[in-house]
């Protein structure tokens, strides 16, 4: 889009004040980022933590987090617009539990294990559109509504109650364009997810942002398999501490690598990192604040998905742990706003944050791990720099020990 044209300064204006760029979860990151900046302060901990290495290497932490974060507990699966149209389906490998979300003919979303009634095949995989599933490895197939609608060679097969072999159904909700999933099937655990209860009061700032739509269909990445434990991959998300000297060339070059706000909402917080030119703004009245700009906001979807809402895209990485302790499988998904900026330019800052995650991120996350296991040193340290590390380590520990005191 050209600048200098009448229509095209018209049409930036708007984008620079629309909705979306006037959101008043930036605004208030604004204020309290310039704050930040001319004081030289930080949004800080109460204190330093210390951390055991154990957590990330015992094999026992793993499998109760597993059930307790993962399986028993609502987690975030996807953003509507992944799964738009009656038919469209996403497959999602929750450990010890393959879900696959589908939306039925009413628009509404249902979501089964992804495991097949006859022998165990999955009936789906990757994400994309269907009117049945048909199971590949001997071909039943089932309805959007997860009945079994056909077992091939019926009369052979012998007798069998199609109605009793349906997939197993567990509980989803959508609201505000996000998608949440609880991985324990419904004839376990029958209750409904409260979203808004779940998202402890982040409701509003999604409300407000508007979701639903205005948000192309994502970039998907390959799922990454790394090598270090689930909870080193996402700490790496949590702070922008490493910036300056991790993401020297890169992050570096765009970001403030030491003050960010930081808010709580139950488990889950919002992080607000800072452009390295915030404090331009000081110069101009709020209502000619170009608002994201200049921040980022950054959202820990406890336990497991960082979504970060940018001038002219939303991104999330989620982590699931991997089959062993040492292993974690990175999904990154890319939404453009369609009218903000041309494909190509979103289509290579997408490779270009590829590059940062697969050069420079996960290397480090797997250094760490390798270190860890090797022995050498019983525990870590988070600062008071560290808030948003400080509090997810806090709510996991929390989460665990509700689930075991019952
Ligand atoms: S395992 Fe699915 S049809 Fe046999
Ligand atoms: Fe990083």
């Amino acid at each position: 889009m050209s600048e200098t044209s009448a229509s095209g300064a018209t049409a930036t204006t708007e984008l620079r004040y629309g909705p979306r760029q006037r959101h008043s979860k930036a605004l208030d990151i604004t204020r309290r980022g310039l704050e930040l900046v001319a004081t030289h302060s930080n949004e800080q901990a109460d204190g330093v933590m210390e951390r055991a290495s154990s957590v990330y290497l015992a094999e026992e932490r793993q499998d109760e987090e597993i059930e307790v974060l993962f399986r028993r507990t609502p987690i975030f699966a996807a953003l509507s617009v992944e799964i738009p149209l009656p038919g469209s389906y996403k497959t999602l490998d929750i450990p010890k539990a393959p879900i696959v979300i589908v939306r039925q003919e009413d628009g509404s979303l249902r979501a089964f294990l992804n495991i097949c009634r006859h022998r165990g095949a999955s009936v789906a995989y990757g994400n994309g559109s269907a009117r049945t599933f048909v199971c590949k490895y001997h071909g039943w197939a089932y309805g959007l509504d997860g009945g079994l609608r056909k077992v091939r060679g019926g009369d052979n097969f012998g007798p069998l109650d199609t109605s009793c072999f349906g997939l197993t159904e567990v509980a989803v909700a959508e609201r505000y364009g996000l998608v949440y999933v609880r991985a324990t099937p419904l004839q376990v655990d029958p209750e409904p997810i409260d979203l808004d209860a779940v998202l402890a009061g982040l409701a509003p700032q999604f409300r407000e942002w508007g979701f639903e739509t205005g948000l192309a269909e994502p970039r998907i990445h390959e799922p990454v398999l790394t090598a270090s434990n689930w909870k080193l991959a996402v700490d790496g998300y949590l702070e922008p501490y490493h910036f300056a000297s991790l993401h020297k060339t890169t992050v570096a070059r765009y970001n403030n690598s030491n003050q960010a706000t930081f808010d709580a909402y139950g488990p889950n917080s919002v992080s607000g990192f800072l452009g390295r030119k915030i404090e331009q703004l000081a110069e101009l009245p709020e209502a000619e604040w170009p608002l994201m700009r200049h921040v980022q906001v950054i959202y820990m979807l406890f336990p497991n998905v960082i979504l970060s809402v940018m001038q002219d895209h939303v991104e999330y990485s989620q982590i699931m742990p991997g089959a062993t302790v040492d292993s974690n499988i990175m999904y990154h998904l890319y939404f453009r706003y369609p009218e903000w900026g041309d494909e190509e330019m979103h289509g290579k800052r997408f490779v270009n944050t590829q590059w940062i995650l697969t050069e420079e991120d996960i290397p480090m996350a797997e250094e760490v791990h390798r270190n860890l296991a090797s022995g050498g040193q019983s525990k870590l340290v988070f600062g008071r720099n560290e808030p948003a590390l400080q509090h997810q380590h806090r709510s996991i520990d929390r989460a665990l020990e509700e689930a075991s005191t019952g």
